[in-house]
């Protein structure tokens, strides 16, 4: 275990568990449709790149970036992208790929972006949901795990652009946080 980690709150096989179970959900649902998957830049890539390969339907990859700025660390509602799509979606099923749904401000904000192109249909995909910090009006249609308030890390996830190659998801151990 990496030593920053003060415990592992999910370990690879049960992330593995995880992916399967979304995976059958998108798998049931998108058969024989037209879908698009967006993945979100940079924290989904792990979880996507383990989705992706169990999706027995045809469907594109593409990515966007958004940052979120504001005043000292607490996230805003100003989403700003910073890398936006690069494939045509007018008329496909997309289905956006995010590692957590947090407050809601960066998925609220690609969601109306996205529309804005005519897709057939936009969908939300998230493999953590943190409700409790809940600021827009949005939900999942796909998650792989609801949690508590808890800053994570691993599979994807960063402290401090660090942490993402963990293979399991940690929370780091207190003093990290106030170095
Ligand atoms: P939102 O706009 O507040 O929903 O922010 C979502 C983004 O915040 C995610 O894509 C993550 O990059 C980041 N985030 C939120 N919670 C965590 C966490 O527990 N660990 C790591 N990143 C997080
Ligand atoms: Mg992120």
């Amino acid at each position: 275990m990496n030593k920053d980690v003060e415990r592992i709150l999910y370990n690879e096989q049960q992330l593995s568990v995880i992916c399967d179970r979304v995976a059958d959900q998108l798998n049931r649902d998108y058969k024989g449709h037209q879908v698009v998957l967006v993945g979100i830049l940079k924290g989904s890539v792990v979880f996507l790149a383990d989705l992706f390969r169990r999706l027995d339907f045809e469907c594109c990859l593409d990515f966007m970036a958004a940052s979120s700025y504001g005043s000292g660390t607490v996230s805003s509602g100003n989403v700003r992208i910073t890398k936006d799509l690069s494939c045509n979606i007018r008329g496909k099923d997309v289905i956006i790929v995010e590692d957590i749904l947090d407050t809601g401000n960066t998925l609220s904000y690609i969601r109306d972006h996205l529309g804005a192109f005519s897709p057939a249909s936009v969908r939300i995909c998230t493999l953590f949901d943190k409700p409790a910090r809940r600021k827009k009006n949005i939900s999942a249609d796909y998650k792989g795990e609801t949690i508590d308030d808890l800053f994570i890390v691993g599979y994807g996830l960063d402290y401090d652009e660090k942490y993402r190659n963990l293979p399991y998801i940690g929370i780091l151990k207190p003093e990290i946080y106030t170095k």
